[in-house]
């Protein structure tokens, strides 16, 4: 890791999860795919898993950031300066706090993660940026994330907020219903909002199928979804132009930027959808 301006605050955090570094943990493993080297062996053997069926899966990872970049720079340049970043991940490349306050150096930025190797690695860095903190709370329990101390610290839910659940409701089943988090969630913003979401997508071509098998054989969990039913996670609110799309397509800054047709792109540019949405 080479950020060394995220730290976590030192307060306890409310939810106290497991560690168990026996299994593969998708923070980890997806830092594997990323080329990371904050993984051990058995998370690198589940991002072996997931390359056995989607040959392009560090591409299709690094999509995903380029979705995540592209959605913090909208929302910055809108003027929202604060973001509660879900299913934070471990530090890599550009980062959510470097890609917003490289658009308003006074962005603040609350990550949350319910995997506690996450707070380490922010914990183990020294303090050099006071706008950005790590906190350990569960999208499950939204609770444990609106009542966080460094929630709290740092986000004024009277003003707008840049909510991001990026690369993370794919690890949930329907059943589970994750829409009622995110309601829950974005109900605690106010009007001015933004909502950036990015899934796995499901139309129907065969890599897709393929990034779903690999995540359940790796994880054990990893669902495709159809366009339709990403969109219903947005809980109603409009979405900005372009709308939900490919991010090697999906521009919310240029929409109307002319893009490649969805038959010639990549198989790994076919795997993750990406949308913002406004709270009106
Ligand atoms: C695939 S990574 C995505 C990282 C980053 N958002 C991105 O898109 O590049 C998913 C992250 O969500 C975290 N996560 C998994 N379940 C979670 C939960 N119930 N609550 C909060 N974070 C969770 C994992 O630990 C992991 O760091």
């Amino acid at each position: 890791m080479s950020d060394d301006s995220v730290v976590g605050s030192g307060e306890d955090p409310p939810y106290v999860p497991d560690f168990d570094i026996s299994k593969p943990a998708i923070a980890r493993v997806y830092d594997a795919t990323l080329g990371g080297k904050d993984n051990f062996a058995v998370d690198r053997e589940g991002a072996a898993t997931m390359a056995k069926y989607v040959p392009g899966i560090r591409k299709a990872s690094l999509d995903n950031r380029s979705g995540l970049v592209k959605g913090v720079r909208y929302v910055a340049r809108q003027g929202v300066d604060q973001f509660l970043d879900i299913g934070a991940g471990l530090p890599t490349m550009e980062n959510t706090h470097q890609a917003a306050q490289a658009v308003n150096p006074d962005a603040r930025v609350v990550y949350v993660d319910n995997d506690p190797i996450v707070l380490a690695h922010g914990r183990a860095l020294l303090a050099r940026d006071e706008s950005t903190l790590i906190a350990t709370a569960d999208l499950r329990d939204p609770p444990s994330i609106l009542n966080h101390p460094d929630v709290q610290k740092m986000i004024d839910f009277d003003r707008p907020v840049g909510l991001m659940i990026v690369g993370l409701l794919m690890h949930f089943h329907p059943d589970e219903r994750p829409g009622d988090w995110i309601r829950a969630l974005i109900d605690a913003c106010p009007s001015g909002s933004y909502l950036h979401i990015t899934d796995f997508a499901n139309t129907g071509y065969p890599e897709q199928e393929g990034m779903e098998k690999s995540c359940l054989e790796a994880l054990g969990n990893g669902w495709i979804r159809t366009p339709e039913q990403i969109e219903a996670h947005f809980q109603g609110l409009p979405l900005v132009p372009p709308g939900l799309d490919y991010p090697t397509r999906w521009f919310p800054e240029e929409p109307d930027k002319e893009v490649p047709a969805v038959e010639d792109l990549e198989p790994w540019q076919r795997i993750i959808m990406a949308g913002v949405a406004y709270k009106e």
